[in-house]
């Protein structure tokens, strides 16, 4: 795919989709098509799963390595059974705690889900969202759904239509415009093929969550970022989720000073802040772009992508980021915030 097919947009009710859209959109993708569409963490590149060709043009409009498996999407219970080859008690129970919703299972794959979607491993990513469009748009297919965040690979996930259209804009058929996502950070992962239940990915289910389903203990991933071979979920290379500028985290007290102590800047500085103190050392300093997150982690979580977005698009050249909390209630955002910071000298 080269970038010149002309990408259609439907715009529609976030809350109550007409149907007549949804239909339309749901053809493009059973005829093969590529169409983005909401889900409540971020938007999702979807395609018919059972359509090797048609998953194919996902990863070449993406630029996706063809190593990094992508997540199935269901608007059922059955769809997801029917797209793995073992349902154990736990994703019942997962499942019936957490689905429609950011949460994605790992289990072992039926064979009807083809090589390329699993990037050629026994299991399968499933997830039922919990997003009217996106399970609309579930219902009306007959088949599940294949789809990573929709921008182009290593970039950040869009959160709204418009960051859609700015990175995949003639790489794809159709763009569905349900404005704003809820939850605004990419699921979370667990895989359920292994002795332990382990977290591949953090997102807003967690780990405390899970295990009370469940009844015991989780473990987190503990694999190093930089560990491409044998990564259990390449998606999560370091590497990932990263704005064009170059990323700093920094304690609120060394961001102050350091902001203080800058006559003017030299470069064109984004400023991610949390705390008022740091809002008001940012714009003081000429020549600096400050954005406002909300200081609890659900809303910085729901706002940061459309932030780094929009610092992208001021042009800056370095964002510096207040420091959140550390703790487990900031986990996915420290998360996404270590993968942009993370400089690859390879690179
Ligand atoms: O919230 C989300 O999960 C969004 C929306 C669109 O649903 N999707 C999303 O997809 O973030 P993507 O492709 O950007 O990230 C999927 C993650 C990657 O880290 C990938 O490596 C991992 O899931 N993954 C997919 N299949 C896997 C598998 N079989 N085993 C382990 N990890 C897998
Ligand atoms: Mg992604």
């Amino acid at each position: 795919m080269s970038g010149d097919i002309q990408t259609r947009v439907f715009k529609v009710d976030p809350q109550r989709p007409e149907p007549q859209i949804i239909e339309r959109v749901a053809a493009i993708i059973r005829k093969g098509g590529l169409v983005a569409f909401p889900t409540e963490t971020v938007y999702g590149l979807g395609a018919n799963a059972f359509d090797e060709s048609a998953v194919r043009g996902i990863f070449a409009a993406k630029g996706r390595p063809s190593t990094n498996p992508i997540i199935v999407h269901v608007g059922s219970i059955e769809g997801a059974q029917e797209s793995c080859s073992a349902w154990p008690d736990k994703a019942s129970q997962l499942a019936a705690a957490f689905w429609p919703g950011p949460l994605t299972m790992v289990l072992p794959k039926s064979t009807r889900i083809p090589a390329i979607i699993t990037a050629g491993r026994e299991t399968v990513a499933v997830r039922m969202p919990a997003h009217p469009v996106a399970l609309a748009l579930l219902k009306a297919c007959s088949f599940p759904v294949a789809a990573p965040s929709a921008n182009r690979s290593s970039e950040i996930s869009p959160t709204r239509a418009e960051h859609v259209l700015k990175g995949l804009s003639g790489r794809i058929d159709a763009i569905v415009d349900g404005g704003a996502t809820i939850i605004g950070i990419e699921s979370t992962v667990v895989d359920l093929t292994r002795g332990t239940i382990t977290i591949l990915r953090a997102g807003s289910v967690s780990r405390g969550q899970i295990e009370s389903i469940l009844n015991e203990c989780v473990e987190y991933n503990s694999r190093p970022l930089n560990d491409t071979e044998a990564a259990p979920s390449p998606g999560m290379l370091a590497k990932h989720y990263a704005p064009r500028a170059r990323v700093e985290i920094l304690e609120t007290p060394l961001l102050i000073s350091q902001l203080r102590n800058t006559g003017s800047a030299k470069v064109v500085l984004g400023v991610l802040a949390r705390t008022a103190d740091a809002v008001s050392a940012a714009k003081e300093l000429r020549g600096s772009v400050v954005r406002k997150l909300a200081d609890e982690s659900t809303g910085y979580a729901q706002q940061l992508y459309s932030a780094l977005h929009e610092l992208d698009e001021q042009g800056v050249s370095v964002i510096l980021v207040e420091c959140p909390p550390m703790n487990e209630e900031w986990r996915a955002v420290h998360d996404r915030l270590k993968r942009m910071a993370h400089v690859d000298p390879s690179d």
